[in-house]
């Protein structure tokens, strides 16, 4: 629990998404109240976006840092217009290609968007979400709906309401419950406000995606040079995330190799499946060594590979070629970890899919980029 609550515990109605329960929560908006609810990314904390008492809550109830902006959550295209200020032909691009989804983007913000919803910034992140609870949610109260990630700073994303209620029960007025979420990591952050986009935050939508629509896109600098000095330009990339009570190690495949005076290349396929091997083999032997010195251990690991170690606690998280399979189940097998108290948790990498980027990012965070690398 954050050390910045210290309010009264609220009495939070955990409810499904009836009819009756979306017009309840669109009261509770409107009144300044805070609705937690389902999009088709992660659960999402909601409170009206252009009422500044009503942002400032949901920092509370998060213990978030103020310096952190939300993300404002829209029904209609349109709307971007009365919220934002110079919105490019390549904005309109990527609003047509992929709104309703999961890309947020950064716009200069009109003067009506408190400083307590972008955290003091001129800018402003925007999003239309596919998931029709969320839909349902902003229409039917006729707010814009700022709304961060639906759990408690520091810890992984809700993918289930189970774990809004694990985080936000007694802290919030609803919780909406839409069962498991589809994708399972946080949207993509293109920011918008230059001539070339940048993304700030890698998703469920690639740089591939967005180049197809709008040519050349860039990624920020902070978010590639993770440990370097470069502040990432989304304030949130900053900080310490997702990361599991228990020390969590990525033990990864070295996968190129060097070659004299030509740099390093691509191992070939064959060379793949012994250094997956070897990684088998590494995490087992670091099991081993944890058990022995009475410790509880995790293994984080794809189907293909599960059955070959020896760990009392296995989780499973998808199929090492299908990242959307381990974007849906990666926050909830990080949290399993904490249900199992684990001491020490060691996990694959999982670089070799169409989310790489994303879940890398996500998994290097929890881990606080601890990697041991792994030659054959
Ligand atoms: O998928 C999502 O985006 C989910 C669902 C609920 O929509 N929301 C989400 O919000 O992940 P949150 O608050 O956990 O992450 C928002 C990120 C933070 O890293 C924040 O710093 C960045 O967006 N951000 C917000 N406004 C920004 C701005 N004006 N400029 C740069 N970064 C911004
Ligand atoms: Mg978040």
């Amino acid at each position: 629990m954050a050390d910045t609550f210290n309010t009264e515990k609220i009495n939070t109605i955990i409810t499904d998404a009836t009819d009756e329960a979306i017009k309840k929560a669109s009261d509770i908006l409107r009144d300044g109240g805070l609705v937690a609810f389902p999009t088709e990314t992660v659960y999402g904390l909601g409170a009206d976006a252009l009422n500044p008492e009503a942002s400032k809550k949901i920092y509370e109830a998060k213990g978030r840092p103020s310096d952190n902006p939300l993300i404002v959550h829209i029904a209609y295209k349109e709307d971007v217009y009365k919220i934002a200020e110079n919105v490019s032909n390549k904005t309109v691009m990527l609003m047509e290609a992929f709104w309703p989804g999961p890309l947020t983007i950064i716009l200069n913000k009109k003067k009506n968007v408190p400083d307590s919803t972008t955290g003091g910034l001129g800018t402003v992140a925007i999003r239309m979400p596919s998931h029709p609870v969320a839909m349902r949610l902003i229409k039917e109260s006729g707010v814009y709906i700022a709304a961060p990630s639906a759990n408690t700073s520091g810890r992984p994303s809700p993918t289930l309401a189970e774990h809004v209620i694990e985080d936000m029960d007694g802290r919030i007025d609803m919780i909406i419950d839409g069962g498991a979420v589809g994708i399972g990591i946080e949207s993509t952050i293109v920011d918008m406000t230059g001539d070339i986009p940048v993304i700030l935050r890698p998703g469920y939508i690639t740089k591939k995606m967005l180049e197809e629509i709008v040519g050349e896109v860039s990624i920020d600098k902070g978010l590639i040079e993770s440990d370097s000095n470069i502040r990432p330009k989304a304030p949130g990339m900053k900080y310490t995330h997702y990361a599991p009570k228990g020390e969590l190690t990525i033990v990864e495949a070295d996968i190129h190799t060097e070659i004299s005076g030509n740099g390093k290349i691509k191992r070939d396929l064959k060379d793949k499946k012994m250094l997956n091997e070897s990684v088998v083999e590494k995490i087992n032997a670091l099991v081993a060594k944890k058990n022995s010195e009475g410790y509880v251990t995790a293994v984080i690991a794809t189907k293909d590979n599960a059955a070959s170690y020896i760990c009392d606690n296995v989780l499973v998280v998808g199929e090492a070629d299908k990242g959307f399979t381990i974007s849906a189940n990666l926050y909830a097998v990080l949290r399993k970890c904490d249900e199992l108290k684990a001491d020490y948790i060691f996990s694959e990498a999982f670089d070799d899919n169409e989310l790489s980027g994303a879940i890398m990012n996500r998994l290097l965070k929890a881990a606080g980029h601890r990697v041991i690398k792994v030659e054959s």
